[in-house]
């Protein structure tokens, strides 16, 4: 495993022999394929692409991959499972975090907040207060359309209602009406959330169906003062039409939590744009939720190399 924030490395080299990168930085390749032979678990990082070949290479006293993330779209589950593996996962534990940056997201790029920061320490205010300086678009009273209604959506949900947002959704299923009530959201048709949102956020799991979701296409049928955020996983948007939608302004701006791939490159057209937002996968980098995972990640490799259950598996 790579270095993970405590609790997880004490608690788990109290009980086992633990293979550790030292630096926070994930193992490359060659350095995982080599670890892992023989090992009985493995903790892995959304940034470890652990397939068939990891698998095959750790040999069959592997019984636990666990991961220090909620999503588990990085391990090849069905190859794991095939050889009677567990896979567990984090659990919901940072929905409130990544919540609170979504609405982070939101009121930066409706407020112009990096762009005004920047010019700040650029030197650039030479004049006071100013009636027309980094004018930006209410949050306040706007509609917000959320892409999956999950844990993390029904949390951005119950935010909005502080900003008396009129909260639409759309998900594979809709949720119960006292749900719906509790949050304030109504659930509409993907069309009608493309349409009718001004900013539209997405909370959506990364599977076939949502790979690229966002396409020329959806894009298209935005409203051209509308904001899109993701803090879900990068691939849910195809870039280069987010490119072309922000170039030729089909929508106002994006704020991204997540890319397709990350790091971003830095010779992405993405870097140079102005009406958009950018930070470096930090949906829940806060130091509670992160020692939480930590501890969940180590438990769920403590419980079942103990032949005992833990809530977390990947089902
Ligand atoms: C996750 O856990 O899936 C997040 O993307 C990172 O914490």
């Amino acid at each position: 495993m790579r270095k993970i924030p405590e609790p997880g490395p004490t608690l788990l080299s109290r009980k086992y022999s633990v293979t550790m990168n030292r630096k926070s930085l994930s193992p490359p390749r060659e350095v995982i394929l080599r670890n892992v032979v023989n090992k009985d678990a493995l903790l892995c990082s959304l940034s470890e692409r652990i397939d068939k070949e990891v698998i095959e290479k750790a040999g069959p006293k592997l019984k636990v991959i666990s991961t220090l993330s909620t999503g588990y779209d990085h391990i090849d589950v069905k190859e794991a499972k095939k050889r009677g593996i567990h896979v567990t996962f984090t659990g919901e534990v940072l929905s409130e975090a990544t919540a609170d940056l979504t609405f982070a997201l939101i009121l930066a790029i409706s407020r112009k907040v990096v762009l005004a920061d920047n010019y700040i320490r650029q030197k650039k205010w030479k004049v006071g207060w100013s009636p027309d300086l980094f004018l930006g678009s209410n949050v306040y009273g706007k509609t917000l359309g959320l892409i999956g209604a999950g844990r993390i959506g029904r949390a951005v949900a119950r935010r909005a209602k502080g900003f008396d947002m009129n909260v639409i959704y759309h998900n594979r299923r809709r949720l119960e009406t006292k749900l719906e009530q509790e949050i304030g959201a109504k659930y509409v048709e993907l069309d009608t959330l493309l349409r009718e949102s001004d900013y539209l956020s997405i909370h959506a799991n990364l599977n076939a169906e949502s790979t690229d979701m966002m396409n020329e296409s959806k894009l298209k049928r935005m409203k051209n003062t509308a904001f899109l955020i993701n803090t879900s996983r990068g691939q849910v948007i195809d870039e280069r039409s987010l490119v072309k939608a922000l170039r030729k302004k089909w929508i106002a701006g994006a704020a991204l939590d997540v890319f397709e791939s990350e790091p971003l490159e830095t010779n992405s057209p993405l870097i140079k744009m102005e009406n958009l937002v950018l930070l470096p996968h930090i949906g829940s980098a806060t130091y509670q939720v992160r020692s939480k995972m930590s501890e969940i990640a180590a438990q769920n490799i403590i419980e079942l190399l103990s032949g005992r259950k833990t809530p977390f598996m990947v089902r």
